[in-house]
């Protein structure tokens, strides 16, 4: 069988906590079948690329390499968080393009490029994955390299009526089509894609999900949502209930009921918001206050892009204010977190807590929600409160869906999941990990490589 190569920005490196959906999955991705994942090293130099850093542990091969400050800022800071980021959440009003970002965007590809298509042998398969490698294939077709070259984005995708306000967007999503595969989370990103494509770029629909671009390359796009390794995650949650971590967070509770949270600092989860949620919970359900808490763990990421800055005060204030407000000598309404924890201790979390809270304002897919999920005692399950937005929420469709903007629905939602009766609580619970048992990491893995492989039509992951 052929060798994978994973290109992404963000590498899981052995013995790094990573905080991202990318690196979770493709971690549990690659475990079991192995390969070469390519990618960033996370760490500056005085030049990009100017060396490959190797290491091997399991049977997976990394290669990583250093970057130069200012490519960093153009390139990821710049034009990959302050552009891509935003437009692909549907945050317009926060894209921040520069022409020098898009510059030093396309340099560091091409820097990609040329030090992977070194690595990349004969019958390899190469898989590169999100928004900071759009044009990457493109830039490996030109230096030679015929191989199959898939394309996995993580984020959602827009409408086209807003990726069009993106200035040289043709010149960005063109070379899409110098992939075989083009791989999105959900239809409504598959149906942005498509349209895209045939109303922007003068495209035509074939059958099997191929697209012919004006170039007349042909190449295919299709619906893989990600998933999570579902037995792994339920046995992590298992072990997880012994240690002491978890030990301290019930005993801190004291019998209390815990409402979790676990998202990067970033402006798409809808963490302001959330707190309005569960402080509006507190308003209105008195009872409730003294017995609830909510955890919130949101370690900062992209702390160089000033939203993410402006967010982390927002949000400093706003749980002062709440628990200011509410709380008592002996309780407190909101622990807010900013650090990162490892998954072996999240599950444990997790399983502690009644209420799953996910309520970004958009999201590709949101792991998070299918870990709370897999993570329940199945005599004892807690409850899922999910944003329609979600990516996630397209399987996970016996969960409470919320409108996070509507933060009385949260509320409602909220006093609905700490008072619903077991049996709801089970059937609901039944129902979603029989959607986390169906597709799991391997499936979504499997269903991607076999289409990016194989010519013929692709089987659809989910109807
Ligand atoms: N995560 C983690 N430690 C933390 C916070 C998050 O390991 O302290 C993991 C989380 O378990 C999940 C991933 O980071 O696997 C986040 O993925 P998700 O799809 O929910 O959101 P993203 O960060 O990709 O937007
Ligand atoms: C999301 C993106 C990933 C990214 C992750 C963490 O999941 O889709 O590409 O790796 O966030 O963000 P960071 O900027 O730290 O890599």
């Amino acid at each position: 069988m052929s060798r994978l190569v994973v290109i992404s920005n963000r590498v899981a490196l052995p013995n790094q906590t990573q905080t991202g959906g990318l690196a979770s999955a493709m971690d549990a991705a690659l475990k079991e079948l192995g390969g070469l994942w390519f990618g960033w090293s996370g760490n500056l130099a005085s030049e990009t690329g100017a060396e490959v850093h190797e290491v091997t542990k399991g049977r997976i091969a990394y290669a990583t390499i250093d970057m130069s400050k200012s490519d960093y800022e153009a390139y990821y800071s710049g034009f990959a968080n302050r552009a891509l980021w935003p437009l692909f959440h549907y945050r317009g009003d926060l894209v921040d393009y520069q022409r020098d970002h898009l510059e030093g965007y396309l340099r560091v590809n091409r820097l990609f490029a040329e030090q992977v298509a070194k690595l990349i042998q004969k019958d390899d398969i190469v898989w590169v994955h999100d928004y900071h490698l759009i044009p990457l294939a493109g830039m490996l077709r030109e230096l030679g390299v015929t191989n199959r070259i898939g394309f996995f984005l993580h984020t959602p995708l827009p409408a086209a009526g807003l990726l069009i306000t993106l200035p040289r967007h043709r010149e960005l999503f063109e070379p899409l089509s110098a992939y075989d595969l083009v791989g999105v989370h959900t239809h409504r990103d598959l149906r942005a894609l498509e349209d895209y494509f045939l109303h922007e770029l003068g495209a035509a629909m074939q059958t099997g999900g191929r697209i012919r671009a004006a170039s007349g390359r042909v190449f295919r796009a299709g619906v893989f949502p990600i998933s999570i390794d579902t037995d792994d995650v339920i046995a992590l949650a298992e072990k997880a209930q012994d240690s002491g971590a978890v030990g301290r967070l019930k005993a801190s509770l004291d019998d209390r009921q815990l409402i979790i949270g676990v998202d990067r600092l970033d402006y798409s989860k809808g963490l302001p918001e959330r707190f309005d949620g569960f402080a509006r919970l507190l308003r209105d359900h008195k009872t409730l206050r003294g017995h609830v808490s909510l955890l919130q763990i949101a370690p900062p990421s992209r702390s160089d892009v000033p939203e993410y800055r402006l967010l982390r005060r927002t949000l400093e204030r706003s749980a002062g204010h709440i628990n200011g407000q509410y709380a008592e000598p002996d309780w407190v309404p909101i622990r807010y977190v900013n650090k990162s924890f490892a998954h072996t201790v999240l599950a444990g979390y997790y399983r502690t807590a009644k209420v799953g809270l996910v309520t970004p304002l958009r999201d590709g897919m949101n792991l998070v929600a299918k870990e709370y999920v897999a993570c329940q005692d199945r005599d004892d399950p807690g409850v899922l409160v999910l944003s329609r937005f979600a990516g996630a929420a397209q399987e996970l469709d016996a969960a409470l869906f919320v409108n996070p903007a509507d933060i009385d629905e949260v509320s409602g939602a909220l006093a609905q999941a700490l008072a619903m009766p077991l049996k709801e609580r089970q059937r609901r619970h039944r129902a979603m990990m029989h959607a986390l048992e169906a597709n799991t990491i391997t499936t979504w893995r499997t269903a991607f490589l076999d289409a990016l492989r194989h010519k013929e039509a692709m089987r659809p992951v989910v109807a």
